[in-house]
Order: structure tokens, then sequence, then C-alpha cells
């Protein structure tokens, strides 16, 4: 890929720029709780993008993507906002750098990815990432790995519309090779854990289908969280987030909030403890325990969060009936794909299972990537 990209880049604005990356993200646990203030538990992964850069003074922006074949080119003032959907990660992360007090001049790039896109593998926060990282390095600006992440968030929320938490940007900023991260979205304190499930294999299974207005009906999912922390605080003023409350406490504000409300703060709720419960388990080394936690934040992401899809209940069907250790719908949610926990011995006979009948069902086979923990954001060159 990196060889593509600098054939492209020389073709188009000759010469040598410095080579960054990032990486997608898978999470074993904590899904829909960044932004209540809980727990995730991500890591890199060996796919993301790559994106050759070099300064050019002035304050032009020229970048071509490789993986749309497209131009763009942009000014840096907050009314210059580019047309293609690509362009406006890159300059939003612009934008947010300069309201940091950070430097950012022109500059030409030319960038590509194989984090498959719409797969709930973030390829959006690898792409934010990428140039927050560059950006920052190449003028120096002197922001921490955190501030990098807000950059990355803040640009989907102000130039993407969608009202995400943390968790994605920090897995593709802080990811390390064979090591989870458990972060704390309140305090920001975080534990690497060294993952090397002997004897199991995490697969991932996409099912190719990306549902519209995923950003709206998530937008929609943080909303009723909010409701809902704030007909709690009213009687617990320590409840900053969601995920500070005691589930006697949401019990207590049942017939005050909409029903919807209620099921989606129960799903985060039973999420916080699930993490720290997985933690436990992976401290013994007992990945039973961990599987089936992630086959109950599967019901509950599909039947009280409600951001599961038919053919994603199938697949986890599919791997329950084929007593796989865990499996679960990971990341937003509304398509893309499940994450499996499964023994070494019955990774061949599942996969055979879940392709044969998924296909059978839907037409089209699920795709299957492995999961390799990576490093994320990092100068190649
Ligand atoms: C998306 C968001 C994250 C997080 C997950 C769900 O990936 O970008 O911030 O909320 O959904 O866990």
């Amino acid at each position: 890929m990196q060889d593509k990209i600098h054939g492209k880049f020389q073709a188009l604005f000759g010469g040598n720029g410095s080579v960054f990356a990032s990486a997608g993200r898978i999470n074993l646990i904590g899904e829909h709780t960044d932004y209540n203030g809980g727990y995730v538990f991500p890591g890199a992964i060996d796919c993301g993008i790559i994106a050759e850069i070099r300064l050019t003074g002035g304050n032009k922006v020229r970048a071509f993507s490789l993986d749309y074949n497209e131009y763009a080119e942009f000014g840096l003032t907050e009314a210059d906002v580019p047309a293609p959907a690509w362009a406006k990660y890159i300059f939003g992360v612009c934008r947010e750098t300069l309201k940091r007090g950070g430097r950012v001049e022109g500059f030409e790039t030319v960038f590509a990815g194989d984090v498959p896109a719409g797969a709930g593998l973030s390829s959006s926060a690898a792409l934010e990432s990428t140039f927050a990282f560059a950006l920052n390095e190449l003028f120096r600006n002197g922001f921490d790995r955190f501030e990098l992440a807000r950059i990355g968030q803040a640009t989907e929320h102000h130039y993407c519309g969608v009202k995400c938490g943390i968790m994605d940007q920090f897995a593709s900023l802080f990811g390390q090779a064979g090591r989870l991260i458990r972060l704390d979205c309140q305090t920001l304190e975080y534990k690497y854990f060294p993952f090397h499930p002997d004897g199991y294999k995490l697969v991932l299974l996409d099912t190719c289908i990306k549902h519209e207005l995923a950003s709206s009906a998530y937008n929609r999912r943080r909303a009723s969280c909010e409701n809902a922390a704030a007909a709690i605080r009213q009687r617990h003023p320590e409840v900053a987030f969601l995920s500070d409350a005691k589930r006697l406490w949401l019990d207590e504000v049942r017939g005050e909030i909409l029903q919807e409300d209620f099921l989606r703060a129960e799903y985060v709720i039973g999420e916080v403890q699930r993490v720290l419960d997985v933690c436990d388990a992976l401290e013994r080394d007992d990945y039973e325990t961990v599987g089936e936690m992630m086959y109950q934040t599967h019901f509950g992401l599909s039947r009280l969060y409600e951001v599961s899809c038919e053919e994603l209940d199938f697949l986890v069907r599919t791997a329950r009936h084929c007593e796989v250790t865990g499996a679960r719908v990971m990341g937003g949610g509304f398509g893309g794909c499940t994450l499996n926990l499964v023994r070494e011995e019955r990774l061949e006979g599942f996969l055979a299972a879940a392709q044969e009948q998924f296909s059978r069902r839907f037409g089209h086979a699920p795709k299957v990537y492995p999961v390799v923990i990576s490093d994320g954001a990092r100068q190649l060159a």
C-alpha cells in the first residue's frame, strides 16, 4: 500500500513526503459506554490508514484519496469545507487543531486505507488519527495523544454529524501490538492488558450490511442516555454521567422517563459492570466467562439498546449453536461485524457453518477477518 501511495504522490506532486499511519480498532467489551462516562476495552488492529504528507507553506491543502480515486483542494478557514465526505475528516482535523492554538499550514497528501468501510472498525477514526498525529509532528504542536484523540472526536462532532465518544480515536492513537486497553472514559485513566488468549482465536464476521441513518440513530441513543441521566441526577446529584448511576436509581425514575430511555439506560448500566467482570476474568485466564459476557452484551445491544439487526442476530445465534465461546455485535451497530471468541478447534467448523447458513439466508457470505492486535498511530518514514 505504501508503494502505491508513493507512486501516486510522485505522479501528482513529485518528490517525497513523510509517511504516517494509524489503525482501525476492535473493542472486546464496553459498547456505547464511552459517551456515558463508563469503561471501554479496545485495541488497535492490523489494518488502517497510511498517508504521505509534505508541507508546502501557504494555506491550501491538496489531498488525494487513492481508495476513492478522488482529488480535493481546500483552504483552512471555516468557510472552506470541502465537498467529498472523506476530505471533511482531514479538513476537520486541521480546523480542530487550529482551534486549539496549534499551527497548520498548507500541505499535499496522498493516502489510502485497508479498514473495510462500514464494518464498524472505525475507518474514520483511523483517518482522523493519522492526520491529527501527522500534523502534530510536522508542525511540532506538542499536543499529547489525548488531545489528538479529542481533535478526532471533535471532527466527528462538528464536521461529520456524529456525536461519538472518545473510544475509537483513543484506540487508534494509544494502540499497541498484543495489548488491549481498558479506558475509564470519565477520568481517562487507562491500563494495558496483554491479550494472548491461548487456545482461542478472535475473528470478525462482517455482515457487509450498513444501515442508512446510522449516525442519526446513534445520536438518538446518546440523547436517550442523557435524558435518563438527567432524571436520575434530580435525586442523586452525584450522577455526572449515566455510568455513575446504580441500577436501583434507574428503577426510581422509571415512571418519569420514556420506556425507550429506560431500556437504553438499563443496557448501559449493565454493560459498565460487564467490562469490570471481563477484566477480572482475564486476570484468571477465564475466557469462558469473557465469552459469556460477550453474549450478554449482544443480548443487551439487540433487545435493550436496539442497535443490532437481523443479519447480526443471525450470526450470533449461529455462533451459539456452534458452541463458540463468545459472540456479539461490535462497535456502534446498525450493521457491521460480529466479534467472536472461538476455541481453536471449533474455528473451522464455525466459519464453515456461518458462511453456509448466512449465504443461504441472505444471499451473500459474511466476510471473515482474523483479529491481530497491533500498533496505533506512528510515523513510518
Ligand atoms: C462508535 C463510536 C464510539 C462508541 C461506539 C460504541 O464506534 O464512534 O465512540 O460509542 O460506537 O461503543
